[in-house]
């Protein structure tokens, strides 16, 4: 089939197969593409910030885990989008939140973002978690790597889940907004390498590890990849199952350039959209 070639008939004809193609697909795993205003731009420490953006359409049903390709204007140096996981959603303002560290070109620019700019968004991107067969549940949450578990823990309360949060980092700066937990969570520990807030040490020494009996059937985890495989032995060790969100490299964020490709018992997956989230059971070498 040839395209018109008057732009407008063009642009008609597109339109309509974009409809008929999104017509077969449940509104769940819709990808919408939308320019949101930044609402905020709260700067937490040197390292990280909340950004919080607002929708011009309603926004879609999205699910703990899910992410965001974000397109930085002003880095001629950040060519690719950047993902992020979806930190926060308020339906009634019709805003969601990205939780951002601080690492490099893309991350320092959309930091420099002020309230009134736009930001455009590819989203809601990849799978969840999924829900456990038990009541209680923990949370691990290691630096930045806490990002998608704020949905998470909401979601689960909302379920009627027994909610512990364990959040770990470097220092007290690296503990990012605890107390949003709180309304959330039954417990909620801290540890840093550094002593500087909850217990001293790396996160799999905290002393809720040391307990012979943990009733959790599930443990869910996000954090720096040594840190996950660290929480997946302890996990295993107790029997208790264990999903992970992984953080692997990525540039399409849809599954074509098979650049975030990660090694499971079933075969090579996509981390974009098969992943992020996946059962440590699954993930060869786990
Ligand atoms: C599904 C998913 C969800 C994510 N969620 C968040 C989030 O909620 N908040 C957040 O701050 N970050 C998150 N990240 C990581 C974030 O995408 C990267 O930090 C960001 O792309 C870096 O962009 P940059 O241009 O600032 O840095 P670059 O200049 O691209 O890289 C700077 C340095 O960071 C390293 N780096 C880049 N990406 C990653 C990564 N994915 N993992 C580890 N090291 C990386 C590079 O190797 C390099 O050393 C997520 C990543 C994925 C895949
Ligand atoms: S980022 Fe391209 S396939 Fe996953």
């Amino acid at each position: 089939m040839s395209l018109p070639p008057n732009p407008v008939n063009r642009k008609k004809l597109l339109n309509r197969i974009a409809n008929v193609l999104e017509s077969g697909i449940p509104s769940s795993m819709k990808k919408h593409m939308h320019d949101f205003r930044v609402v905020r731009n709260d700067r937490l420490s040197e390292h990280y910030y909340v950004l919080e953006l607002e929708c011009p359409q309603h926004l879609p049903e999205i699910f703990p885990g899910q992410f965001a390709e974000v397109r930085v204007d002003h880095s001629p140096l950040t060519y690719l989008r950047r993902p992020f996981s979806i930190y926060d959603v308020d339906i009634q303002a019709n805003t969601l939140s990205l939780l951002i560290k601080k690492v490099g070109e893309g991350t320092v620019t959309l930091g420099r973002l002020k309230a009134g700019d736009f930001l455009n968004l590819v989203y809601p991107l990849g799978n969840t978690f999924s829900d456990p067969d038990g009541d209680e549940v923990l949370l691990v949450g290691g630096g930045v790597g806490i990002a998608p578990m704020l949905l998470l823990a909401k979601s689960l309360y909302a379920k009627g889940k027994i909610v512990d949060v364990l959040i770990g980092g470097r220092s007290r700066s690296d503990i990012l907004e605890p107390h949003l937990y709180e309304p959330f969570t039954r417990n909620s520990y801290i540890t840093t390498d550094d002593g500087s807030a909850g217990e001293k040490g790396i996160i799999t020494q905290h002393s809720l590890f040391g307990k012979d009996v943990l009733n959790y059937s599930m443990i869910y985890a996000c954090g720096p990849d040594p840190m996950m495989k660290a929480i997946a032995a302890l996990a295993h060790l107790k029997g208790i199952p264990c999903e992970v969100s992984l953080e692997n490299l990525m540039a399409c964020g849809f599954g074509a350039c098979l650049c975030c490709i990660v090694e499971t018992k079933e075969g090579n997956k996509t981390t974009c959209v098969e992943g992020p989230v996946f059962n440590t059971r699954n993930l060869a070498g786990w």
